[in-house]
């Protein structure tokens, strides 16, 4: 394959920033149109990157025949547009999360299985330098053996207020613990090399999003009389092999912090990570000792763009036949844990965690 065609779904913010930029980073790669219901947008970015643009994206597959597609769409349509793609035989890359819950996530997985194509995940946060800093430590058994992992990442006032994000059916009906608990997620459980979860134990509130009061506060504005999500939510996960995680997302909280904050632990027997950032880890220090001192190890981290390594990681699994560094399976344990923490919260008890085979 000379260059891969790609095409990008969804030109929102995101679609334009964090894919179809890049994109045209890469010698590798011909950006050949874009697709966003939004006529006025299509057409302005279509113009603004010199490629075709079309309104519905099954148009635009069918006619420009893409090797690779990014989906961008809202989150409540991730899994309805990359099956449709994926079935007619495109490589996907979709934005964070995968879908709306597990069972949408199974089915994508499936049908990339199924169609034999790359299906990888938007997380642009696995290719913080610190993370990377944290996994080799990890992997070189700097942290020994991890028990233990806490994840915090939480606005003081940053309910997105736009219908992308609370619309229920664009949103896929979920809040701050779908939208940005997933980062967490990723993050911690790509440290710990994603160990099957057996029981859950969550809660979730909604304390800011239905107050009129809170509007001005937070991004951009909504109707809080039809704000049905969660913008608070804490789980308690106990995994397979004996480790355990605790987490904490919020969009708003009544915290000392002005806006978001992401702390990252990883505790083990021999050596314990700390990282701080929000969505991505910015820094990782290494706690440890030695025979007589304890000692804290932190790297010297060039600047990345994660964007850039992100996209180039998708094209490289397509041109070298390799598996991408954010797979599908591993969205699935993601999901699993998000899921889990729903159910648990509205039976008010600890639940057990079932996961398919793929
Ligand atoms: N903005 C961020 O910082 C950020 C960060 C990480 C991930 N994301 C994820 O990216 C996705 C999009 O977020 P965003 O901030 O770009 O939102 P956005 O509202 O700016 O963009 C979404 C775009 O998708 C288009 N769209 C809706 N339905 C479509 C369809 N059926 N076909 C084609 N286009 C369609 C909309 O018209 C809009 O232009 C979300 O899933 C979000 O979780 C966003």
């Amino acid at each position: 394959m000379d260059k891969v065609r790609v095409g990008v779904i969804g030109v929102g913010g995101h679609g334009r920033g964090r894919h179809l930029i890049p994109y045209t980073k890469l010698p590798n790669v011909e950006v050949v149109a874009v697709a966003d219901v939004n006529q006025r947008r299509a057409e302005e970015v279509g113009k603004e990157f010199k490629v075709r643009y079309y309104t519905d994206y099954m148009e635009m597959i069918e006619r420009e025949n893409p090797d690779a597609v990014s989906i961008v769409t809202p989150t409540g349509l991730h899994a309805k547009v990359a099956k449709d793609v994926l079935s007619k035989g495109v490589h996907v890359l979709v934005d964070k999360p995968l879908g709306a819950n597990l069972s949408e996530v199974i089915d994508v997985v499936r049908t990339a299985k199924a169609k034999g194509k790359v299906l990888m995940v938007g997380y642009w946060s696995r290719f913080s330098p610190a993370l990377k800093f944290g996994a080799e430590a990890m992997s070189l058994g700097m942290v020994g053996e991890p028990y233990l992992a806490y994840g915090y990442l939480v606005r003081r006032r940053g309910i997105p207020g736009s219908p992308t994000f609370i619309d229920k059916q664009l949103s896929g009906g979920r809040g701050a613990l779908l939208d940005i608990g997933c980062y967490i997620l990723d993050n911690l459980l790509s440290l710990l090399n994603f160990p099957r979860p057996v029981t859950v134990s969550g809660a979730t509130y909604t304390k800011f999003g239905r107050n009129p009061e809170e509007v001005k506060f937070n991004w951009g504005s909504w109707d809080p009389s039809k704000f049905e999500l969660e913008d608070y939510a804490v789980g308690f996960i106990r995994f397979e092999n004996g480790a355990s995680m605790i987490i904490e997302v919020g969009w708003a909280a009544n915290v000392s912090h002005v806006g978001e904050v992401g702390i990252y632990r990883v505790l083990g027997n021999k050596g314990g990570l700390e990282g701080r950032g929000h969505e991505a880890v910015t820094e990782m220090t290494l706690h440890s000792r030695t025979s007589n001192f304890l000692y804290d190890t932190k790297p010297v981290l060039g600047n990345v763009d994660m964007s850039l390594e992100m996209v180039r990681a998708f094209i490289d699994s397509i041109t070298q036949g390799k598996e991408p560094p954010t797979t599908g399976y591993q969205s699935v344990i993601i999901h699993s844990i998000i899921d889990t923490i729903y159910e648990s919260a509205s039976k008010g008890s600890e639940v057990r965690v079932t996961i398919p085979e793929i």
